[in-house]
């Protein structure tokens, strides 16, 4: 039977190892909770990294660690912790990352990381090869993986290759800085589809591709003489229905059925009812502008002092990268501003900043959705961003604001929300100030179209859409017709 296979680095499960015994959590993040619903759709095997090092990994509980995974219908790639600090601390979070979210000083340009990364980017090719039987699909994901495409292409031309891009593809004047951008570019080519997830990142991918290559672009199509490789534009949805309804679930809760953190939260809201509560979850990533966030709280209770003791930032911030340098300044960054805010700020009834360094469960999550009025999310670059997305579904009555960095992809499809500059302090002041004003009638015929789009295209039309579009092509496109 025709399986798909998902290539990612992440697998949607993290193991990890306490007193030798073995224990499995969700991977955090918008490719794994995005796919983690597709993939249980359907017949499909996931390929990646367990998230521990085989040194870490006891001889006696590889074959539990397998049985678990299996039973996720995931398989595992095995990497050492000298390829885990080449290829994943090394050349994917500190030269791909900040490269392509345009934070051209933090990249790093190690021969020595692109070598591991080559050399991984085989073993993950390999793990496929091993597992592809006759007309199966492999959809890659993420820019991790950027040469596997055409590692298996050149074993199996015959498999369908998708691949598919989670976060920007920069300017070619930012790509061009890259000195392995033609490996990386003929990596992706190896693909049948390449998708981004808006029409900019396809537009700057196909301009690199024409002046790095130097190859022919018909439209979104690229002529490789033997075949064409398409590329297109899919913004990721959400599994709308299971936000929408976990909202639903959770409001008609009773008050021994809440959580301790839904309980504290509406207490907090009964006790002060004219106050509100803001909304930040990010992983704590420099490209999410959590710093920047919390200086523009900090310079809107300055030009609107009116609101101290008002309102309240929740910031939610998840562990992320913490072995790269840049991501441990920015952690004591936000701890230094955080505590100082509070500190300049607080009274003995207030406290400006809650801030929360974990990962939450998906219920949490949805109490911290639901309690809060206004969603501020100002990433400096995002590929996506699927929190906003988020929000919006889990607002059953239809109220709440959502303020938006046009920087986000998901601004392009979220044009109702107040859209915001994470550089433009002045612009982000006013737009909390028109948020915490805004009329429950605007409110709603903000959300009312915002939800009716992330209904109907969710992560399983997104899914369906990619796939379709990759098996008409290759159909259309078949491999060993000579042009
Ligand atoms: P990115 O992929 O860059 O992390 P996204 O906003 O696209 O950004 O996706 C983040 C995903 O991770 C969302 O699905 C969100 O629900 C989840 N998430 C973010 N922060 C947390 C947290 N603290 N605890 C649990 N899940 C989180
Ligand atoms: C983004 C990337 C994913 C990545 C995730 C979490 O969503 O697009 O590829 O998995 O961040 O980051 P991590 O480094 O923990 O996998």
């Amino acid at each position: 039977m025709r399986k798909t296979i998902i290539l990612s680095n992440r697998l949607p499960v993290q193991l990890q190892i306490n007193e030798g015994k073995m224990q499995a959590k969700p991977s955090v993040g918008g490719l794994a909770t995005g796919m983690k619903s597709v993939h249980q759709e359907g017949e499909s095997l996931w390929i990646g990294w367990s998230g521990l090092t085989q040194e870490e990994i006891p001889e006696d509980l590889e074959s539990e660690i397998d049985l678990a995974l299996e039973e996720h219908g995931c398989s595992k790639v095995r990497l050492t912790e000298a390829e885990v600090e080449g290829f994943y601390y090394g050349f994917s979070n500190r030269t791909i990352w900040p490269l392509y979210h345009y934070f051209l000083e933090y990249a790093e340009f190690e021969l020595s990381n692109w070598k591991i990364y080559e050399a991984v980017n085989r073993k993950f090719a390999n793990a496929v090869l091993e597992q592809a039987s006759g007309d199966d699909i492999l959809w890659v994901h993420d820019y991790q993986l950027m040469l596997v495409p055409q590692m298996v292409r050149e074993e199996r031309p015959d498999l369908s290759i998708g691949f598919f891009l989670h976060i920007p593809f920069p300017s070619y004047e930012i790509f061009r800085t890259l000195p392995w951008r033609e490996e990386i570019l003929k990596g992706l080519l190896g693909a049948d589809l390449i998708g981004f997830h808006t029409y900019d990142y396809e537009r700057h991918f196909l301009s690199s591709v024409r002046r790095v290559l130097g190859l022919e672009v018909n439209f979104n199509e690229i002529n490789l003489e033997d075949r064409m490789a398409k590329v297109d534009s899919f913004p990721m949805g959400i599994d709308y229905a299971k936000f929408h309804e976990a909202a639903k679930k959770n409001a008609d809760q009773k008050d021994g059925e809440q959580s301790d953190l839904q309980r504290r939260l509406y207490a907090h809201k009964a006790s002060t009812p004219d106050a509100k509560f803001f909304l930040s979850i990010d992983r704590l990533d420099y490209s999410k502008g959590i710093a920047k966030r919390l200086k523009a709280f900090e310079y809107f209770l300055g030009k609107y002092p009116e609101y101290k003791e008002k309102v309240r930032l929740i910031i939610l911030a998840v562990p992320s990268r913490s072995k790269v340098p840049q991501y441990q300044l920015l952690k004591k960054e936000i701890d230094e501003l955080v505590g100082r805010i509070n500190g300049e700020l607080s009274t003995v009834s207030w406290t400006p900043i809650w801030y929360f360094y974990r990962s939450l469960g998906f219920e949490n999550l949805v109490d911290l959705y639901t309690s809060c009025d206004i969603a501020w999310l100002t990433p400096i670059r995002d590929g996506m961003n699927l929190v906003a997305k988020e929000y919006i579904a889990t607002r059953t009555d239809k109220t709440g604001v959502l303020i938006l960095s046009e920087m986000a992809g998901s601004a392009n499809e979220m044009h109702e929300a107040l859209l915001i500059n994470p550089n433009n302090f002045e612009q982000i002041a006013d737009s909390l100030h028109r948020a915490i004003n805004m009329p429950e009638a605007e409110q709603k015929a903000r959300n009312t179209p915002m939800q009716k789009r992330l209904a109907r295209y969710n992560v399983e039309k997104w899914a369906g859409d990619f796939m379709e579009s990759l098996l008409t092509h290759k159909q259309s496109d078949p491999p060993y017709v000579a042009r």
